[in-house]
């Protein structure tokens, strides 16, 4: 019998997807999944000649490959990818390619690396974006590791991704050890900031202007159609126009507002601090999603806590048109963000990333894509080096340009008492970077006061202390 060319271990709907995907594209692929039923029930649901072959064991899975073997986790990220190392790694030989597609974190991803490398295998680490729609039809792949095994999977994992407009695959080498899982946790941060901004949009334009899903439907339609064009406004539009079959009512408005995480925005959230990079609007996304779950305390608090009473009174139309312009430079300032975190991880980690390069792998097929990352595929086009997108000046002057509708929209937002958190940090983030001198002379006036911490002068060279 022939052998498969790939494998895939978990089949999840992400793992059945993307087996399905390689195998469209002419791979004979070999599956297994831990609990037997689940790969004879996918088995059992494919045409016989769909290049799809089930395996029970690691034995069996082993054993129809052809060699080096190249055998994909889909497994849940943490110690479930682990444990699946461990019990394939004895029916393996040196060289072997072992690709984990999960979410891992990307330490993890660097340890496996060592671990695995010692022993004569080849390591990649790899993200995977696009929801199980992409993993079908064309995700956006980001993998990391050896350059060895990239070199083995290039044809395969370019013909299973997603193409742009311009037909390039949202595929390339990241970079070495746990690049790729490293580049796909920033890409979920600025998901997440995103995905946050756009619920603030939503709450002002609900609660605070009064629209009706419907007419949301139809403006993030309208949305959809210009500049913020991408998958996560597109997906908006699609949600308000969905209409709950047994109450007839708007689905969103009966859904419980508690979002839930994974854990990948946090990491960018922690990892920036670690290293020290400014990423205002994707904590403010985490955070938001942390004080949403607390929905018991909030019920308690709304009922003891009154907000101010004024409600909104301007022109309706030309507040929808500043929020959209908010929206766009919130969005602008989130990629900047996460762009800049990206450049500085660089450094850290010896990742050489190719910002131009990971924009344009982000344009099709992931969760954030967006007409905009060809701007952004550009700016680093003209600008390889580029540190921040607001020094390029396209970029900059589509957000200096809507800075006062910015303001404007995030003061409406106060004055409701609708929170606003992460387009005001996005604000923050810009008045932040753009301001030389900020007031940290005072905090270190402070340290040095209660604590010796000393400070450095404008004035003269060196180190000081004073007996305040
Ligand atoms: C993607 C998504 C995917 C997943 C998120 C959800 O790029 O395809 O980001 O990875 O849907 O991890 O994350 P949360 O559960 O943390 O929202």
């Amino acid at each position: 019998m022939e052998k498969a060319k790939f494998a895939i271990v978990g089949l999840g709907v992400m793992g059945q997807n993307l087996a399905l995907n390689i195998a469209n594209n002419g791979y004979p692929v070999a599956v297994f999944n831990r609990t037997e039923s689940v790969t004879r029930q996918f088995v059992a649901g494919l045409p016989a000649d769909q290049g799809i072959i089930g395996t029970y064991s690691y034995v069996e899975l082993a054993d129809s490959l052809e060699k080096p073997r190249r055998i994909m986790l889909m497994v849940k990220a943490g110690p479930a990818v682990d444990a699946v190392i461990a019990a394939l790694k004895p029916h393996l030989e040196p060289g072997d390619i072992l690709i984990d597609g999960g979410n891992s974190y990307f330490e993890d991803t660097e340890r496996r690396t060592v671990e695995l490398e010692k022993e004569g295998f080849l390591f990649i680490g790899t993200g995977v974006s696009g929801g199980e729609e992409g993993a079908l039809h064309g995700p956006s792949i980001m993998p990391g590791g050896s350059v060895d095994a990239w070199a083995a999977l290039k044809d395969m994992f370019t013909a299973a991704a997603a193409k742009a407009y311009d037909g390039e695959p949202c595929v390339d080498y990241i970079g070495p050890r746990g690049a790729g899982h490293y580049v796909k946790t920033v890409h979920n941060g600025i998901e997440y900031a995103i995905m946050q901004m756009i619920a603030e949009v939503y709450d002002l334009l609900n609660r605070g202007l009064g629209l009706s899903t419907m007419e949301l439907s139809e403006l993030f339609k309208e949305w959809d159609a210009g500049e913020l064009a991408s998958y996560l406004v597109e997906i908006t539009y699609k949600i308000f126009e969905k209409v709950d079959p047994e109450t007839g009512k708007p689905l969103v408005d009966l859904i419980v507002d508690e979002a839930q995480q994974k854990g990948t925005g946090k990491w960018t959230s922690q990892n920036a601090f670690d290293l020290g990079a400014p990423t205002h609007t994707i904590n403010a996304a985490v955070t938001s999603r942390i004080i949403s779950g607390m929905k018991s305390q909030r019920t308690v608090a709304q009922a003891l806590i009154d907000g101010p009473s004024e409600k909104f009174s301007g022109d309706r139309e030309a507040m929808i048109a500043a929020i959209k312009n908010a929206l766009y430079a919130g969005i602008i300032l989130a990629y900047a963000q996460g762009f800049g975190l990206l450049h500085v991880a660089s450094e850290e980690y010896d990742y050489d990333l190719d910002m131009q390069m990971i924009a344009k792998i982000w344009r099709a097929g992931c969760i954030i894509r967006a007409d905009l990352l060809d701007d952004i595929m550009k700016a680093f086009d003209r600008d390889p080096g580029l540190v921040n997108l607001l020094l390029d000046d396209d970029f900059r002057e589509a957000v200096v340009s809507r800075q006062g509708d910015l303001r404007h929209v995030i003061i409406n937002g106060i004055k409701l008492g609708i929170p606003v958190y992460a387009l005001s940090s996005a604000l923050a983030y810009f008045d932040a970077y753009r301001t030389e001198r900020l007031p940290a002379n005072l905090i270190q006036a402070q340290r040095d006061y209660f604590g010796a911490h000393t400070y450095r002068r404008l004035d003269k060279e060196g180190s000081f202390h004073t007996d305040w």
